[in-house]
Formats: C-alpha cells, structure tokens, sequence
C-alpha cells in the first residue's frame, strides 16, 4: 500500500539522519584529537628546547664560565642559570633595569622551580630542557629567587638573589 510505502521512506530518512549525527559525533572525536595533538606540539619554548644535563659542566652555553648576565650585540642581556641540588648558579644575578632580558635556566640534576619574587616570573626548571622567558624589570631593586619545587633534602635553602641596577 501507499502508506506502508511511506512509512519505509520515513525510516529510511530517519537512518539516514541517524547515520549523519553518528558521522558528526565521529568527526568531532577526530577534531579533538587532532586539537590535542596541535596543542600539545605547540607547547611552550621550555619543553621544545633540549639539552644533556649530564655534560652541562663540561661543553656548551651552560660552561660555569658562561653563566651569569651577558650583554648582546642589539643591547639585550641574556642570562644563564643552572639550577642543582641546592643552589643555583649563579648565586647572585645582576642585571640592568630597564633593558630587554632572556633567562635560560637547566637543571643538572632533578626538577627544581624558578620564581622571582615581586613578578610574574614562576616556572619549571627540568632537567634535559632549557626554559626560556623574556621579561624587563622596570625598577631597580633586589629580589629573592627561591627554588619552589620540592628537590630534595635540601630545597629549603635553595634560593639566589636577583639585583636589578641601574
Ligand atoms: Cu631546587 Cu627545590
């Protein structure tokens, strides 16, 4: 009959709608784990750079010599910091007010935190990667650099100093 026929063409276009949502539930699951997997490649600098913490003393930009704050050529200053049971290196870091700065910071041993007091610097130092921020302190002044992650015995009196001069 013609009913019958026109119900069979209600259930098709129903399975046919039901197919379609089924298709865009899946479509969906794909973007998100195409979004995921976007984002956790586009993770922040201090996870893409990788270093061997176990040559850190003996080769490459984080040499004992090398540490510390270094004028660039555009008038910038790069400082490079190690952090390791229970200190960091340097102890005192001094930089100009005023001026564009780069830290990078490595462990060379186990993770430890990188936090300057009075600003919004406040990361993680793992060891095998180079955390990287750029900042500018405004004003001269002195800040304390506590390590903020639990390391070991010792991380209660892990701390440096930060001098920012004119
Ligand atoms: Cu280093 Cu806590």
């Amino acid at each position: 009959s013609s009913s019958h026929a026109d119900s069979a063409a209600v259930a098709a276009r129903i399975e046919r709608r039901w197919a379609a949502i089924v298709v865009a539930i899946v479509l969906v699951f794909v973007a998100v784990v195409i979004y995921t997997g976007l984002h956790w490649a586009m993770m922040p600098p201090s996870r893409v750079e990788t270093i061997d913490p176990t040559t850190l003393h003996v080769s490459g930009e984080f040499i004992e010599s090398n540490l510390g704050s270094a004028v660039e050529t555009d008038g910038s200053v790069t400082v490079r910091i190690v952090a390791q049971q229970y200190s960091f290196t340097p102890q005192c870091i001094v930089v100009p007010a005023d001026t564009p700065l780069t830290f990078r910071v490595t462990s060379a041993d186990v993770v430890h935190g990188f936090l300057i007091a009075d600003t919004n610097i406040n990361t993680m130092v793992e060891p095998g990667y180079v955390s990287t921020f750029k900042t500018r302190f405004p004003t001269t002044g002195e800040h304390l650099m506590p390590c903020h992650e639990y390391c070991g015995t010792g991380h209660e009196g892990m701390w440096a100093h930060v001098r920012v001069l004119d």
